[in-house]
């Protein structure tokens, strides 16, 4: 797990485009994602000097692993408080961001405790798949297990930039014994790292004495332009007016009563990803209890996947488990989607599979015989499936079939399970900031593809992993849209936000849910896990390992369980009637007056009529 502080950088242009409150212009691929403001330091930093660790420049680093993904050489600098940086190009993807790094052992002892301050400048060159260059620049023992003092991504811009990185050592290390890297293996890009310093100041300054980068985004300050226009789209769009009329059993009007208006469910979807066992298994009360308070909607986060249900992950993957965790959610009024039915390369699909890639016709077979089988097992049962996941780096299947076979996919799976609405599904959309990337050209090539040659797809799933790559909601709204004019519906289906600074992803995520809930196409956000206990990232939106509340957790429950719910009460008039502006979704409403009292449900959807309720 990542210690110390992490977070990131940006171009100046983008941070004073930000202070003034103005949009940024249409991006360059390599512009970054969100601005950085640098923290105030104290008075002591720049009184005492530290033990510099890398005497000899970035040029001291040396690349290691797959070094031929890479290509390194020098470049002459101006204007900065250097002269000569790294470039990287990475001309090739790695599974692992450690496949590829730059490293440097360091020569000098380190205490634990000490107290260290790196100062990074980034750079990116246009031209490749994600919007900005990214790195992780990590402090660990040289050998397993690979203890770490620190690990902290980074996004590069267009221009230079200084990122500030300060921490404290985690354990003690011999001279040699650690290093320090900078992580390379992620997509191809061209990255620039130069001025590259880590001071140790031993005990001599605290943490607080240092200079820190502090990472934001644009459109985070309370009077932005965006919050009054998606406060007027969620009342017109999101919202209806309820109206009551209460009568005697003789029909005449009921003045004076006292209504109230519970609302019971909310339209639009709100969920997450669960672990099935988790929910059928018993104990974990606090996982069951919080997943039934605070969704509507779950998915799976594994239990439906191909490779475990092959047997590739050992016991306790079956259709069966899962099965039983969609009557767990039934019987807790929570709907399921389905994730995910072909994941279409090697390292997604089950092991045996790749016995069949010399014989495409029973490949092809292969893949629409489990389409067909499992989306047969759930049938009726799911809301949503995601048939196809993450075309843009996984691609083995269609590499060997043909493009054309995803379209069949989807007709595979109409064919089996008749009411499941189908998605495809794909990340690197809303994350890494604006503009135009491959993989976002890519997403949309696809689905007019898929549309093109009649594939029945229902919607699009978009999945938000944010990182250090905020994306201000300005720029999510317009990376919306893009994939809105397909006409079809659009899920957030994956939302996290791996950042350490709590009170920022607080933020963002409120501000990143009040925009998606804003947009006319998307009908619901699915976060990826609530609970640090069980999570990809140990990074969870909600809830801590000990299920403390994160700030992030605060602000969903004051955002989706208060301020986005109808929950008022009031006095019918001298016509019996009483109204009210409410979101859509089912609600119990409950009337009485002078002894006499009625409880009813009542379904507030667009067009609803007034709802006659006669007491007794
Ligand atoms: C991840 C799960 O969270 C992990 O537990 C698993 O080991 C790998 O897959 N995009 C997707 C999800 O579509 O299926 C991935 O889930 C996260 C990224």
């Amino acid at each position: 797990m990542r210690l110390g502080l992490r977070a990131l950088a940006l171009t100046s242009l983008v941070t004073c485009l930000a202070c003034s409150g103005q949009r940024a212009p249409t991006p360059s691929p390599a512009s970054a994602p969100s601005p950085v403001a640098v923290g105030a330091p104290t008075g002591k930093y720049g009184e005492v000097k530290g033990v510099e660790l890398v005497p000899g420049g970035v040029a001291s680093f040396e690349l290691q692993g797959k070094v031929e993904r890479a290509a390194l050489s020098q470049v002459t600098v101006e204007s900065q408080p250097f002269e000569r940086a790294l470039r990287l190009e990475i001309k090739e993807r790695s599974g692992n961001p450690w496949d590829v790094q730059l490293r440097l052992p360091v020569a000098r002892a380190v205490q634990a405790g000490d107290v260290l301050l790196a100062t990074i400048y980034l750079k990116a060159e246009p031209g490749h798949g994600d919007a900005a260059a990214r790195t992780e620049f990590v402090m660990e023992l040289g050998r397993e297990p690979w203890s770490k003092s620190v690990s902290y991504p980074m996004r590069a811009g267009a221009e230079w930039q200084k990122v500030h990185v300060r921490y404290t050592a985690q354990r003690s290390y011999a001279p040699g014994e650690a290093q320090l890297l900078f992580r390379l293996g992620y997509e191809p890009q061209t990255l620039l790292i130069g001025g590259v310093s880590v001071e140790n100041f031993g005990q001599k300054l605290a943490l607080s004495d240092l200079p820190t980068t502090k990472l934001s985004y644009p459109g985070m300050q309370a009077d932005a332009a965006w919050r009054s226009a998606a406060a007027a789209r969620i009342d017109q769009l999101r919202k209806q007016d309820l109206a009551v009329l209460v009568q005697d059993r003789n029909g005449n009007a009921v003045a004076g009563a006292d209504v109230v208006v519970h609302q019971t469910k909310q339209a639009f979807g709100f969920g997450s990803a669960v672990v099935a066992q988790k929910l059928t298994r018993p104990g974990n009360e606090q996982y069951k209890q919080l997943t039934a308070e605070l969704f509507n909607t779950a998915v799976f986060e594994n239990n439906l996947k191909w490779q475990p249900l092959a047997g590739d992950w050992g016991e306790g993957w079956t259709v069966d488990v899962a099965l039983k965790g969609v009557d767990w959610l039934a019987q807790h009024g929570i709907q399921a989607r389905g994730h995910v039915l072909v994941w279409p390369s090697w390292k997604n699909l089950p092991r045996a599979l790749k016995g069949l890639e010399k014989d495409p016709a029973k490949l092809r077979a292969a893949v629409n015989a489990h389409i067909t089988e499992l989306a047969g097992a759930t049938r009726g049962k799911l809301v949503h499936w995601d048939v196809l996941n993450e075309p843009f780096d996984n691609h083995d299947l269609m590499d060997l079939l043909g493009e054309d076979v995803m379209v069949e996919w989807f007709r595979a799976a109409r064919g089996a399970d008749p009411s499941a609405k189908l998605f495809i599904n794909d990340y690197a959309i809303l994350a890494g900031g604006p503009g135009t990337t491959p993989h976002r050209d890519n997403y949309e090539r696809v689905i007019q593809l898929l549309l093109d040659k009649g594939a029945p797809l229902d919607a699009i799933g978009i999945q938000g992993h944010f990182d250090a790559g905020l994306t201000g909601p300005e720029d999510v709204l317009e990376l919306l849209d893009r994939y809105a004019k397909f006409g079809k519906p659009i899920w957030i289906t994956e939302y996290d936000v791996d950042i350490d600074d709590e009170a920022l992803a607080a933020k963002f995520t409120r501000d990143f849910y009040t925009a998606a809930f804003s947009h006319p196409a998307v009908q619901g956000i699915i976060m990826w896990g609530f609970w640090d206990g069980a999570h990809w990232h140990r990074n969870a939106p909600l809830y801590r390992e000990d299920w403390s509340l994160k700030p992030a957790g605060q602000a969903y429950r004051d955002l989706v369980l208060r301020e986005l719910r109808t929950d008022v009460s009031g006095k019918t008039d001298a016509r019996g009637a009483y109204k009210t502006r409410a979101f859509l979704g089912s609600y119990a409403l409950t009337v009485s007056v002078a002894g006499a009292r009625k409880t009813v449900p009542l379904e507030l959807a667009n067009g609803s009529k007034p709802a006659v309720i006669k007491l007794d």
